[in-house]
């Protein structure tokens, strides 16, 4: 990882707001995420990998209070949307950071401290020489894997075929995962890209795997 990965400091408006950092938080890139302190209560974590203008998690956020969410998104531009609505709506139970969904997924989770994983519509990289920086790969069924608490989720959605067809392929070769239905009701909770790429006539390709059996997720099972 390049000492250069860019931080951000949290803004002085959210920090006073919620007396905590502010929404958008400093990553350490040397250890795990610490959550009960970043949240300050011991609460189920979620992590949205790539998220956009933060439009899913921000509503996720909302309806499920008693759950924590870190929204991650590697574009600064993106990240100070998630901070606004985060801000605007009050949500003490969403953050966001600054930071590639890869290297934190290896290096920065302690194991089994998050209750789902959430990526939807991840960049395709369409051209065949660009398939290796696709996020969903072996290696990343393996981190999650790790990552996730037992019982935990990893809810994948995306508009491309080929990318849909890497996704099954890698999560039928994974260990430790069985595939499951999404509820309704999160799906009912749209992403921008996803609304966008419906109203083309595109349909969102679904994929959700938990890991082994125990309860973990604070959505209900379908
Ligand atoms: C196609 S957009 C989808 C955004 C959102 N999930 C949605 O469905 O509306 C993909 C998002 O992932 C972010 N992204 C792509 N690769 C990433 C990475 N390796 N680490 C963090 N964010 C990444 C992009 O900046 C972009 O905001």
């Amino acid at each position: 990882m390049p000492e250069s990965i860019p931080v951000l400091t949290p803004s002085p408006s959210s920090a006073a707001k919620t007396g905590a950092g502010g929404w958008i938080v400093r990553p350490d890139i040397l250890n795990p995420i610490p959550f009960e302190a970043l949240f300050g209560n011991a609460n189920p974590v979620e992590l949205e990998l790539g998220a956009g203008d933060g439009s899913f998690i921000a509503r996720h956020a909302a309806e499920h209070p008693a759950c924590n969410f870190l929204a991650i998104e590697r574009l600064l531009g993106r990240l100070r949307k998630i901070d606004r609505k985060a801000r605007v709506q009050g949500l003490t139970n969403l953050r966001g950071m600054r930071i590639e969904a890869g290297y934190l997924l290896e290096r920065m989770m302690s194991p089994g401290s998050v209750s789902a994983i959430h990526v939807y519509f991840p960049d395709p990289w369409p051209k065949r020489r660009h398939w290796k920086h696709r996020l969903i790969q072996p290696a990343f069924a393996t981190f999650a894997h790790a990552a996730l608490a037992d019982g935990g989720v990893v809810y994948l959605r995306t508009d491309h075929t080929g990318y849909f067809e890497q996704m099954l392929e890698v999560f039928a070769q994974a260990s430790g995962f069985e595939p499951i239905l999404a509820p309704a009701a999160l799906l009912a909770n749209q992403t921008d890209f996803e609304r966008d790429f419906n109203a083309q006539g595109i349909p969102t390709q679904v994929a959700t795997y938990r890991k082994s059996s125990a309860p973990g997720s604070c959505i209900p099972r379908s």
